[in-house]
């Protein structure tokens, strides 16, 4: 099947054509472009036709496509069974190797980061014996129905929920505050603290396109919640050894961390991971319940042990920081040249180009972003071979296979393409 005849039959068989909403190219309008297969920092569609990606899973490939310690790693797990019911060692392996990097005492495989930050909170109501949940607008935890919420402008909100199907009684138990706004967070637990049970962040905000936080909000994070006897929630899903070998390092006193990801080396995972204290609640310990039929699948925590070896030493995170300012660099150096209203920004191997003249600090301002300008210059990319997530609010990924050959195609793409929309 060639690519139109991929789309087509998908059309048919999965609603919107896929499995994932973002993968239908809505966002920025052209026709999405099945991938056959991928090799290093490229892509490749159903005809051959190869793309720089930075895409990269949305995620997890920290080291490119196919990069054969993992993939070997998979092959051999395979060969020995693919699933068993049973404790296995390669769960102990990849267990041992997050609890090490991050100093958790304990971890729960789970199979996706929507799992992971739907554990954590009952987790942590029922430590607290509190029902409310605080979350930021345009933070994504996963599509669990009481994290399907928005929130109201500017000032905090009980929520009401982005999706349909979301029973109002369970939005109205999740709280949504503006990210970066520790003064909203301090407001809400003065009011609130006594029924919140948990306050849930991406350190690192990833889904409203690449959000910084500010230094105040991180501080305020680490001690309100705690404070009023909350639980603070780290989704580490995507900040989790993406920045560095272990947690990112931006919040101290999370009760509990959700991570996926990179940990799964590019197959299903989730974990939490918190307190003995805390964990030890769990079934089938403790009364929280919580189970998989395929957690700790041997594919996936040969995958993930074998990824992490290759991160623990941190070279590959010191390469990641110069390729990702380079090609930061490279980007904004051609947005001034088309004197365009743009802004990049990046942390590591993540970045984002908000079609705006700063960069955001919240939702609110990421939402001020010319999304129609952005599908403008996706479709341009992507005709000169750069495939680049279909969405504004998305953020991409340089792997370690990139190389300085890669980003310098991509800038040079991105000159060509900014400078074509410059012109009237
Ligand atoms: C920060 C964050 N948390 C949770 C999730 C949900 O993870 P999954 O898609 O594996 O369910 C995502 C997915 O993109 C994420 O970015």
């Amino acid at each position: 099947m060639n690519n139109a005849e991929t789309v087509a039959a998908a059309r048919g068989l999965f609603p919107g054509g896929v499995n994932s909403p973002v993968r239908s190219f809505r966002s920025v309008g052209g026709r999405p472009v099945p991938i056959a297969r991928g090799e290093g920092p490229h892509v490749f569609d159903t005809e051959g036709n190869r793309y720089i990606d930075y895409i990269g899973a949305f995620g997890p490939l920290i080291l490119g496509h196919a990069p054969a310690p993992v993939v070997e790693a998979i092959r051999r797990a395979a060969g020995e069974g693919t699933a068993f019911g049973a404790l296995t060692p390669g769960e102990v392996e990849l267990g041992s190797r997050i609890a090490a990097a991050t100093g958790l005492d304990r971890v729960r495989l789970v199979n996706s980061g929507t799992e992971a930050t739907m554990t954590a909170i009952r987790l942590a109501r029922a430590a607290t014996g509190r029902d409310v949940l605080v979350k930021f607008d345009g933070g994504y935890h996963g599509h669990s129905d009481g994290l399907l919420v928005k929130a109201g402008s500017g000032v905090a909100t009980l929520g009401l929920s982005d999706s349909a199907g979301v029973p109002g009684a369970v939005a109205a138990l999740t709280a949504v505050l503006p990210y970066n706004d520790p003064d909203a967070l301090e407001a809400w637990f003065a009011a609130h603290g006594a029924e919140t049970a948990a306050v849930i962040v991406e350190p690192v905000a990833g889904n409203m396109g690449l959000v910084l936080p500010e230094p105040a909000f991180l501080h305020a994070l680490d001690t309100i919640p705690q404070a009023h006897g909350a639980v603070l929630i780290a989704d580490e899903v995507i900040t989790g050894f993406r920045f560095r070998y272990g947690l990112s390092g931006l919040l101290q006193n999370a009760g509990v961390v959700c991570l996926g990801k990179v940990i799964g080396g590019g197959l299903p995972v989730g974990a939490i991971g918190g307190t003995a204290a805390l964990m030890d609640l769990l079934a089938p310990l403790g009364p929280v319940y919580q189970a998989g039929t395929l957690s700790g699948n041997p594919l996936v925590t040969a995958a993930g042990a074998a990824m992490l070896d290759q991160l623990a030493d941190g070279a590959v995170y010191r390469r990641l920081e110069e390729l990702g300012r380079h090609l930061e660099n490279g980007l904004t150096t051609a947005i001034r040249r088309a004197e365009l209203e743009a802004s990049v920004v990046r942390r590591g191997s993540a970045l984002t180009l908000f079609f705006r003249s700063g960069p955001p600090r919240d939702y609110a301002t990421a939402r001020e972003a010319a999304t129609e300008v952005f599908a403008r210059f996706h479709a341009g990319m992507l005709e000169r071979g750069v495939m680049l997530p279909p969405s504004q609010f998305e953020t991409w990924f340089v792997s370690a296979a990139h190389t300085e050959r890669e980003i310098d195609a991509t800038v040079e793409a991105a000159h060509a393409v900014l400078r074509g929309m410059a012109q009237p």
